[in-house]
Order: structure tokens, then sequence, then C-alpha cells
């Protein structure tokens, strides 16, 4: 059974020309891309995003941050493409993220890391909903 998943290529690798190598990855898992689209997040949507981190020491930065630029926002499809996605992505922190991932690969900073990908079928529907809702 196909699946959705919401993935958001983050503003610091839009800014260092990174959109192009990160998207080969995606594509190299078969899954299909079925929509993409470069935006600037409102601050709703990015706290729509991450209402579960409100009250966190990280959360405003990390408003901030994912409010700076411009983001490539994708619905991906396929079986398993949440979990697959994860995989792909890395841990959270680059420092620990393996080799091969995209964070591990291309990542910096735990701030910066890179991607956003959906934790769930269900985080995966609100966040679609989210970003590609009319
Ligand atoms: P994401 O939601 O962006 O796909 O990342 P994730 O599931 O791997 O990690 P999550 O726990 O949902 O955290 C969301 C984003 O918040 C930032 N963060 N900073 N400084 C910190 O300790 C810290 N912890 C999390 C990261 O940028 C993470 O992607
Ligand atoms: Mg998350």
């Amino acid at each position: 059974m196909d699946q959705r998943t919401y993935i958001m290529i983050k503003p610091d690798a839009v800014k260092r020309g990174l959109i192009a190598p990160i998207i080969q990855r995606f594509e190299n898992t078969g899954l299909v891309i079925e929509r993409l689209e470069l935006a600037v997040l409102t601050r709703e949507q990015a706290a729509a995003n991450y209402v579960e981190h409100e009250g966190k020491p990280f959360y405003e930065g990390l408003i901030e941050y994912i409010t700076s630029g411009p983001v490539v926002k994708m619905v991906l499809a396929g079986p398993e493409a949440v979990m697959v996605c994860r995989k792909l992505m890395g841990a959270t922190n680059p420092r620990d993220a393996a080799p091969g991932t995209v964070r591990g690969d291309f990542g910096l900073t735990v701030d910066a890391n890179v991607v956003h990908g959906s934790d769930s079928s269900e985080s995966a529907r609100r966040e679609i909903d989210i970003f590609f809702g009319e």
C-alpha cells in the first residue's frame, strides 16, 4: 500500500545550492514526487508544523530559521514512504547521522540540518494539509 510523506529542503540547504543533489537522493529511493514547490513559509505554517516543540528552548530559533528563506516543499509517495525517507535523512543531529544519509553527508549543525521529513503517517497527513491544503 502506498504511503505519502511530506519532505522539506530547509533554508540552509537551499542557500548552499544543494537542492538538486538532495532531490536526487530522494528520487534514488524509487518513491514518486507528487508535489514540488519553492516557497517561503509563513510564521503560521512554521508554528503549525512544529506545534509539538512549542515551549522548548530551541523553539523560537527553529521558527526564525525555518522562515528565514525559501524552502523546497515536496510530497513523496510509495511503499513505506515515511520510514524510507526518515532512514535516508539520518539522525536529527548531523554529527550522529551515518555517512550516506542526507544529514550525514550535507548537514553541519542540529539547528540547520538540511531536511525535514514527516515522522509518521498521521504527521504526514497533517503536514501535507498545512503546506499543500487549499
Ligand atoms: P524534523 O522534524 O525537522 O524532520 O527533524 P526531526 O524529526 O529529526 O527532529 P525533531 O525532534 O522533530 O526536531 C525538529 C527540529 O528542531 C531542531 N532541534 N534542535 N537544539 C536542539 O536540541 C534541537 N533539537 C531539535 C532540529 O533542527 C530538528 O530538525
Ligand atoms: Mg520532527
